[in-house]
């Protein structure tokens, strides 16, 4: 096919040039956006008086009848095209001869695509928005079951203090519910129109540019036209995001998989969330978690790659921010496809209580408590700490735990000890004397689902 741009060139394209130049295999994705700018911008043209009315009516429909077309697949993306914006151009004018040849007027494919990009962000992040809102819900509810569940709370992979599962499962309903709001900041900047900027320096047709912002849907427009076809400041943002959100699904996927394997034992994946080995019969993989936690590389890279395409680019527009896209449609199809398989894989776990108390009785995660027992009877913390330390050494000697060393034994370390100290150090009650704001005690858990509850809710 001839190319638009064929008036100024003495030859044609060379093929691996044209194939190597050709996005529309990948921004093929963007047509419903591609479309709905294009149909702004035509209703725009003949508001204004730029084109005649009837032609901008003829336009719009022709380009509606387009969508339906794509959408029905009576029409594919192998025709060719170099980007999604030619193709859809060159089906509006094969259809309409010269009043096709108008949409451009007044327009660029620079603010096109900026339009495009952002329209596409937008829908998208609201899809991964929501996706995020049940994962929360997924982790709530299971918290919400397990409130009564006493496990060994860790620092350095070391047993430390008594926590219930439902404190640690919270911790990671809060970091989404960040997440969930840097999406929404990150949309709220983003949400201004480049329509209008066209190639970098705005036009000479009496344009209104508020008009089509208004029609997408858009806050405002971007006031600069430079920066509307320079920047893709807001992918970079909203990479940003999606690999802080990755960071914590990792997180969250490697504890799974530390409490799947034989050594913790917390928690059963259901068979539909794991894999066996072709070889090992005994095996069950959570190969649903390695992935989320292999996949946040990706999206990393992603973020690394847009960051360097920017750096160093001159303005205004360049070729080079074509590579944009790949990147982008890769985090948001991973990251949606991480979420996806989360939340059930959550729904469905089995906690196995059991085992998370029986490793929480060893450890010496009591030891904590202890020294506050001390406190609590005059003892300066420091002190208390030291004589706790020396408690633990000789339990350890004489293969014992805290909770069953003599009361003659404590003594010999201090005379404040009595036996009311057992009661002191259980592990239930280790928990529930936890009363500070946002601890493990019963009341701040569940002050804290009551706060997941308002979040979703909101
Ligand atoms: N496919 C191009 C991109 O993704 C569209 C903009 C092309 N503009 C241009 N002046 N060549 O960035």
């Amino acid at each position: 096919m001839e190319k638009m741009w064929a008036g100024r060139f003495s030859k044609e394209l060379d093929k691996v040039a044209d194939d190597f130049n050709s996005s529309l295999k990948f921004d093929c994705k963007m047509y419903k956006q591609d479309i709905e700018g294009s149909m702004a911008h035509a209703a725009m043209l003949g508001a204004k008086g730029i084109i005649p009315k009837s032609d901008s009516e003829l336009i719009v429909d022709t380009l509606g009848e387009i969508l339906s077309d794509i959408e029905s697949g009576k029409i594919s993306f192998s025709s060719g095209g170099e980007d999604i914006h030619m193709f859809v151009e060159q089906e509006l004018t094969l259809r309409l001869g010269d009043t096709g040849k108008k949409l451009h007027t007044a327009r660029s494919r620079n603010d096109q695509v900026a339009v495009d990009i952002r329209l596409f962000l937008r829908d998208e992040t609201d899809e991964i928005k929501a996706l995020v809102l049940s994962l929360i819900n997924a982790i709530k509810t299971k918290a919400k079951e397990n409130t009564d569940a006493i496990m060994p709370g860790y620092t350095h992979l070391q047993r430390a203090q008594p926590i219930t599962f439902a404190h640690h499962l919270l911790s990671y309903a809060f970091m989404l519910t960040r997440d969930f709001e840097r999406l929404s900041d990150a949309q709220g900047r983003m949400n201004l129109s480049p329509l209008g900027c066209c190639a970098l320096a705005g036009t000479t047709y009496d344009t209104d540019r508020l008009m089509t912002a208004e029609k997408l849907g858009f806050d405002g427009i971007v006031l600069n036209s430079v920066d509307g076809v320079s920047d893709r400041d807001f992918c970079v943002e909203l990479l940003g995001a999606y690999s802080i959100l990755m960071m914590h699904l990792s997180r969250l996927s490697e504890e799974i998989i530390l409490w799947s394997s034989w050594e913790f034992k917390f928690v059963e994946l259901d068979d539909s969330f794991t894999t066996g080995s072709s070889i090992m019969p005994q095996k069950k993989n959570p190969d649903m978690a390695e992935l989320i936690r292999g996949k946040t590389g990706r999206v990393y890279g992603d973020l690394i790659t847009l960051l360097t395409v920017l750096k160093g680019l001159p303005l205004a527009y360049n070729k080079d921010m074509q590579e944009d896209k790949e990147a982008i449609f890769d985090a948001i199809e991973t990251v949606k496809m991480c979420l996806k398989v989360a939340s059930p894989m959550i729904e469905t776990m089995t906690v196995l209580k059991d085992n998370m108390y029986k490793a929480a009785q060893n450890g010496f995660i009591n030891a904590t408590d202890l020294a506050d027992y001390l406190v609590k009877k005059g003892m300066p913390f420091r002190s208390a700490y030291k004589t706790v330390g020396q408690i633990v050494a000789c339990c350890i000697e004489s293969k014992t735990v805290l909770d069953e060393l003599p009361i003659e034994k404590y003594k010999e370390f201090s005379p404040l000890f009595e036996s009311d100290l057992y009661g002191e150090i259980s592990l239930e009650a280790c928990v529930n004397k936890r009363i500070s704001q946002g601890g493990t005690g019963q009341k701040s858990v569940n002050e804290q689902i009551k706060f997941i509850e308002d979040f979703l809710n909101k």
